[in-house]
């Protein structure tokens, strides 16, 4: 076998995916040797890097002939604030100004035993909004679990018990581990890409979505695949002064996708515009254009009146200022409050693997759990 047959005869990196229909589908798209669709930013990159080849095969190859030269090294000058908690040295290696830590120096798989450490950690994660963690490939799928159950319930694989999609069209509901079946498995290969790419939090669409999310990375592209992640806050004080007024009070309809569907229904929730983070008070803006499409029946909004508001709102959505870009490396676990923070993977990196697993966190106070506005706390709007 030549090295340009590679991409349709790749074995799957689970091989339950291959039960699944749309990977079926997608691996005949291979086979037949087309492109990535460039409807997705996973053909979109790899055809702005080539823009002249229609085949496949060749496209891999000169994608993975210009990437062969990368090596793994760091060199530079990074920034952290250097702390001590309970005697182990930690660096904190701020991503941007409002968003986004990296902790230099803990073992998830051992200090987390200290509750003075994850007290530590969760007001990090309080003031960051997301938190990373390097070299903690040792730690297996259970202490994964074990380092949730230290900041919330576990959730199922979308949060909430009573809501377990069963759509055989999403690739990442696929791959079940018996011991571990609130994991959610992501696979991508160059046969059958597949990346979370478009803002959105997690399952906003569930009535109590889940508090926060945790991702390991267990294979990383050399090149691309980073998970890039927006400050909700920030997005709700860059609103002009009229229309934070006009949508305070407003909720907005949050659909998921055919995805999502339980018993091929699919799931939909309001929720308030403007939402206080149970924990510290603070207003973002919780619309995410990946679900939400339009306001709530009850404001009797025509779409003209809507379309302008939700513009304004959408153009806030990855603006670089709110935004940090965190590079992923085999062993690298991250933890984002899922009510202040929108995420969105950078779909760039086909025709290399990556294969991450996430949890979901439910917040263990459940009177928190479902999204609410409290303007006794908001500042007043200038
Ligand atoms: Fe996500």
């Amino acid at each position: 076998m030549s090295s340009l047959d590679a991409a349709s005869d790749q074995t799957p990196q689970d091989p339950q995916l291959l039960e699944n229909p749309l990977y079926a589908k997608r691996t005949e798209r291979a086979r037949a040797d087309k492109p990535p669709s460039r409807s997705t930013p996973l053909g979109a990159v790899a055809a702005s890097r080539f823009p002249n080849t229609t085949s496949r095969k060749v496209l891999e190859q000169h994608i993975l002939d210009e990437d062969e030269a990368l090596v793994a090294g760091s060199f530079g000058t990074v920034w952290y604030k250097p702390v001590n908690v309970k005697g182990i040295d930690l660096k904190l290696e701020p991503l941007q100004p409002s968003i986004g830590t990296v902790v230099h120096g803990l073992d998830l798989a051992r200090d987390l035993d200290d509750p003075d450490v994850v007290a530590f950690i969760r007001q990090l994660w309080l003031e960051r909004h997301v938190v990373a963690f390097r070299n903690q490939s040792h730690v297996t799928r259970e202490q994964m679990v074990s380092f949730v159950e230290h900041f919330g319930e576990v959730g199922m694989p979308f949060g909430e018990k009573d809501h377990v999609p069963n759509s055989p069209y999403d690739l990442n509901q696929q791959i079940k581990d018996n011991e571990i079946p609130n994991m959610l498995v992501l696979p991508s290969d160059s046969t059958v890409p597949n990346a979370a790419s478009g803002w959105h939090a997690d399952a906003t669409w569930q009535r109590k979505p889940p508090m926060a999310s945790v991702l390991m990375c267990r294979e990383a592209p050399p090149i691309g695949g980073d998970t890039c992640f927006c400050d909700c806050f920030g997005m709700w004080e860059g609103l002009s002064k009229q229309t934070k007024e006009k949508v305070a009070n407003l909720r907005a309809v949050h659909i998921g996708g055919v995805g999502h569907q339980q018993d091929g229904k699919t799931p939909v929730s309001v929720h308030p515009v403007a939402r206080t983070h149970p924990e510290t008070g603070q207003t973002s803006l919780y619309v995410q254009q990946g679900f939400v499409r339009r306001f709530a029946d009850e404001h009797n909004m025509s779409e003209d009146e809507q379309r302008p508001i939700l513009l304004e709102m959408k153009l806030q959505e990855g603006r670089p200022e709110y935004t940090c870009r965190l590079k992923w490396e085999p062993g690298t676990l991250a933890m984002w409050d899922n009510r202040c923070v929108l995420h969105s993977a950078s779909g760039d990196f086909w025709p290399h693997r990556r294969f991450m697993e996430r949890l979901t966190i439910l917040d263990f106070d459940e009177d928190r759990r479902v999204p609410y506005y409290d303007p006794s706390h908001e500042l007043p709007i200038d």
